[in-house]
């Protein structure tokens, strides 16, 4: 999603606007551009495509400034066209926005009303054009931006740079996150403080609704009432080896490798007083409650249908799970004892904000498990729970999926010692095997080079399956949306039992299907599945700690493992297949087309 960074400084603001923009460049973007104000004079470039455009736009076409705005586009009204690009500026205002401006039409109509066009398609030019319109009336700056602000409806994250004010920023939030950030005498504002890493550890997260008059010197913020208010000045430890690749090629494969790492100290933080008080307030709302919603998009979706049979097995909970943009779709069957749980990377993820909000308002418990511990649903939850995954900045989601896995399992072991619903000695193992993870995920990434040669082959092919029966079910999804969410292939995953009621008819020898199929009770079922595969000369690649019956076209070997931990575990080849099949297409693995890390927008 959209990016903004903005300062006042007391150097020249381009370069370090354009090194912030890059720190931005995980949350996905198709054009991007920066605005200063020298001698009081705004300048703009902007640029379409990656951020090497404009920084040689920079080199050929430079601009100067102690004062500017800069943004990464993720396109939603109007394509990726230099039009289109941020900072939008009238005649003496540039504006940068995330998010979406729900009555834009409306606004457009009365701009249109009073003689004032538009010369392209997004909704953001609206807010400037109002912004000039109401300055135009006589209005101060800061009147001005806050009148336009107070007509918008919809989720933003908005900065404005006016013409002659080289001390002046104004920001609002809405929906979309803002921070700004305390320099010596310099004043910063983004959409993460990641882009802060080297300028400042000192930010201010603002809340929604917030207003804000920046200057080096001085800020003052207002709440949605208008009365001036301080928010907490909080200290962030931006590590900048968490925003470098390490050594990889890619971020995706830093993330992937570090795994088990970050597996033990999650589990290592878990079994200390302060992890054990942490998920208390958690246990007690799981415990007490009749029924588990679970609810999150994509890879964090595939997470919690993966608990949803762990709370089923081990607690005894019954557990629906629903993909978060389509929650409010349904009839809610949910009542006060239903407990919501929310499981988001960002945390600001709009549809499952949106999800948390609506079981909130019904008088639901809500418990969020996030990585990012600042965001809103950290916020907006009655509980949350940290996932300890550290900054993942590649956006197709690789250790975020396994510790919200880790997590969760976490949490379910907890319940089911305190609901004595399953037989406690298995329990006992499972906590053991628990601990054993880090080093079981190590051993699985060995299996890297051979996955490496199949994924060379893998890349000849137009479609691939993946299959998966129980806890493996929803692995079998995660491994086709890895798949094509960076090597663009088309892949699909599916319940290995459903494979005969339909997408069978796809199978021949230009079909791979990858299977997993741990040897755990379902290795009889998930072998009579893949039987079918090969009786239509499918290509099976078996994901197993056996080596399978005979006619399997490639094997993926893992270490055995408790079957519960299974989907923690085979998580990782399907990462690496996705990846080193992206690698040898050549695709953007870090920042795949058309995809943005933090989705902001329902
Ligand atoms: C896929 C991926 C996405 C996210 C989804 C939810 O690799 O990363 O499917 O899982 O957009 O994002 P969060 O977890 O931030 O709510």
């Amino acid at each position: 999603m959209c990016g903004i960074v903005g300062m006042l400084g007391q150097n020249e603001v381009a370069p370090i606007l354009l090194e912030s923009l890059r720190r931005l460049e995980y949350r996905g973007y198709d054009s991007a551009g920066i605005a200063t104000l020298r001698d009081g004079k705004l300048q703009r470039r902007r640029a379409v495509g990656k951020l090497s455009e404009l920084s040689d736009l920079l080199v050929r076409n430079p601009i100067q400034g102690l004062s500017g705005i800069g943004h990464t586009r993720w396109a939603t009204h109007g394509p990726a066209t230099l039009e289109n690009s941020h900072p939008h500026q009238s005649r003496s205002v540039a504006v940068v926005h995330n998010g979406i401006v729900e009555n834009h039409l409306e606004l457009r109509a009365q701009l249109s009303a009073l003689q004032i066009e538009h010369k392209t398609e997004t909704d953001t030019e609206s807010i400037t054009l109002l912004c000039q319109y109401h300055l135009e009336q006589g209005l101060a700056h800061a009147e001005a931006a806050l009148k336009t602000v107070r007509s918008l409806r919809g989720a933003f994250a908005l900065a404005f740079l006016f013409e002659g004010e080289e001390d002046c920023l104004i920001v609002a939030r809405q929906g979309s996150p803002l921070v700004i950030g305390h320099g010596q005498s310099e004043t910063y504002v983004t959409s993460d403080s990641i882009a802060l890493t080297g300028l400042t550890d000192r930010i201010t997260y603002l809340q929604d609704g917030d207003f804000a008059c920046l200057s080096r010197r001085k800020i003052s913020i207002f709440n949605c009432g208008g009365e001036e208010v301080s928010r907490p000045l909080e200290r962030r430890n931006i590590d900048s080896a968490s925003t470098d690749k390490g050594g990889h090629k890619h971020f995706m494969s830093k993330e992937i490798y570090e795994q088990p790492k970050i597996l033990a100290a999650a589990i290592e933080r878990y079994e200390t007083s302060g992890g054990m008080a942490e998920l208390r307030p958690a246990v007690e709302m799981v415990s007490s409650c009749r029924r588990l919603e679970l609810v999150g998009c994509g890879t964090a979706h595939f997470a919690c249908q993966v608990a949803g049979y762990w709370f089923e097995w081990l607690a005894g909970i019954p557990v629906s799970t629903t993909v978060a943009s389509e929650f409010s779709c349904r009839k809610q069957a949910f009542d006060e004892q239903t407990l919501g749980i929310f499981v988001s990377q960002s945390g600001e993820t709009a549809d499952t904000l949106s999800a948390l909000r609506h079981m909130k308002n019904a008088g639901c418990g809500t418990l969020s498990l996030l990585n990012v511990t600042s965001s809103t649903m950290a916020r907006e939850s009655d509980v949350s729970l940290p996932i300890h995954a550290g900054v993942e900045i590649g956006v197709a989601s690789t250790k975020a999926f396994t510790c919200q896995l880790l997590a969760l399992a976490n949490l379910v072991l907890a319940v089911a010692e305190r609901r004595r619903y399953a037989d406690q000695d298995r329990i006992s193992r499972l906590r053991k095997e628990f601990r054993r993870l880090p080093a079981l995920t190590s051993a699985a990434l060995a299996a890297d080079d051979g996955i490496k040669s199949i994924a060379g082959e893998l890349g000849k092919f137009v479609s691939v399956l993946f299959i998966g029966r129980g806890a493996m079910y929803p692995l079998a999804l995660e491994g086709a949306l890895k798949l094509k969410e960076i090597s663009y292939i088309h892949a699909e995953g599916l319940a290995s039992g459903e494979l005969k009621h339909g997408t069978l008819a796809l199978v021949d020898d230009k079909m791979p299907v990858v299977v997993l199929a741990p040897q755990d009770q379902l290795y009889a079922k998930s072998l009579s599945s893949s039987e079918e595969v090969k009786a239509r000369r499918g290509k099976i690649i078996l994901v197993s700690d056996t080596t399978g019956p005979t006619g399997i076209w490639r094997t993926v070997p893992l270490p055995s493992v408790d079957p519960v931990f299974a989907p923690i575990l085979y998580a990782i080849p399907m990462q690496l297949l996705a990846y080193h099949t992206a690698v040898h297409l050549g695709t953007d693995v870090d920042q795949p087309r058309n995809l943005a890390k933090s989705v902001t927008v329902e």
